[in-house]
């Protein structure tokens, strides 16, 4: 399977897929084939270019509408032609035309137990709300914000230092299974294929 990723910051989730894919795109049952980012100078661009990979930006101020950022963006990413496009750490609400050009394909890994704490502060707003375990949500985009069918969720205790050292350290520690579990889901998607029937997300061969 061919996929776009998306970031807007350091790319850890981005390296971990390039990582498990290795020179072996065949094994995992998908390659990146480009990268995109809502802003130029970030480590996931980095990250991409020391791959080798194509990359592409579209920062929303570039465009005199939001509709005009969104079209743009989902032409860069259609010239790729992905089976999947993984939104990996990207902040951006992705528009109409980019649903009705991947709806379905496309992935967000999301650093909280969706439902709980969507947004974008979903690490800050779970410590503040004083939870006992937090963790991280893959799921399909749909047209809500982080309300899509979930893939595969991973669980995290918060510990008595979290919620001394704050956000920062809970984050890392989230990213830690984050980062697994996104590169898991991903290559059971594209080597064995998936159905989504309403909100429950099938995984493996479609059709049988
Ligand atoms: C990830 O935890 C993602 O869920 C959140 O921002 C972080 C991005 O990390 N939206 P990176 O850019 O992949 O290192």
């Amino acid at each position: 399977a061919r996929l776009v990723v998306l970031v807007s910051g350091s790319g850890t989730n981005l390296q971990a897929l390039l990582d498990a894919i290795g020179d072996d795109p065949e094994h995992y049952g998908a390659q990146v084939v480009a990268v995109g980012a809502d802003r130029d100078g970030t480590g996931g661009l980095e990250r991409a270019e020391r791959a080798g990979l194509p990359t592409f930006v579209c920062r929303l101020g570039a465009y005199a509408s939001r509709p005009e950022w969104d079209a743009a963006l989902t032409a860069a990413v259609a010239e790729h032609r992905p089976d999947l496009v993984v939104s990996a750490g990207f902040m951006k609400i992705v528009g109409k035309d980019f649903l009705a050009g991947f709806g379905g394909r496309i992935v967000n890994t999301h650093p909280a137990l969706l439902p709980s704490f969507p947004g974008a502060h979903g690490v800050r707003d779970a410590l503040a709300y004083g939870v006992k375990v937090t963790g991280c949500t893959v799921h399909f985009v749909d047209d809500g914000v982080d309300t899509g069918p979930i893939i595969a969720q991973g669980v995290v205790e918060v510990t008595e230092e979290d919620t001394a050292e704050g956000e920062a350290a809970l984050h890392e520690r989230i990213k830690e299974v984050e980062r697994n579990l996104l590169v898991e889901a991903v290559g059971r998607l594209a080597r064995d294929g998936y159905r989504i029937e309403g909100r429950k997300v099938h995984l493996g061969h479609v059709g049988e």
